[in-house]
């Protein structure tokens, strides 16, 4: 069992698509663990993306990120962060397969709505730093020896 850390980015809450792409993973059978409407600080952020520090699209991801509040969450499952990064679909949003969060809502990658962690090593330190470990729930979703 997997697990990993999903966002909705500002603009996804902003032009309130944060259930419909919730009801996504819902639909796929896999199990929230722990959710957050909150906002992003600079620290925060500058933590979140690391990696992408000194690329040109850095600072304005910063800006973006901080800017509005974003829906902060942990889903668990087989697979999880393959499946979920398969649903949210290739960052351009030009280049995501139909169906996908991404080719359905955005249009710019700038602007792609929500982030997956791409291995569980970014999942769990994603994780770690938006979420305290009591904050992440312990229960038994009732489907699961259907899925
Ligand atoms: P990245 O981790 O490459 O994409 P993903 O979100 O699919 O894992 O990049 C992080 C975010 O940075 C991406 O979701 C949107 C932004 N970004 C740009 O604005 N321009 C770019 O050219 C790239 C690669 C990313
Ligand atoms: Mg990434």
């Amino acid at each position: 069992m997997e697990r990993t850390f999903l966002m909705i980015k500002p603009d996804g809450v902003q032009r309130g698509l944060i259930g419909e792409i919730v009801a996504r993973f819902e639909r796929k059978g896999l199990q929230l663990v722990a959710a957050k409407f909150m906002k992003v600080d600079a620290a925060l952020a500058e933590c979140h993306y690391e990696e992408h520090k000194g690329k040109p699209f850095y600072p304005p991801l910063i800006d973006f990120i901080t800017s509005s509040p974003v829906f902060a969450m942990v889903w668990q499952g087989d697979n999880v962060i393959a499946l979920t990064r398969a649903l949210i679909g290739k960052t351009n949003a030009v280049e995501a397969a139909p169906g996908t969060i991404r080719s359905d809502y955005a249009v710019h990658t700038n602007f792609n709505l929500i982030h997956g962690s791409d291995s569980p090593e970014n999942a769990a330190r994603e994780i770690g730093i938006f979420f305290r470990p009591e904050e992440l729930v312990d229960y038994e979703q009732m489907t699961q020896r259907w899925i």
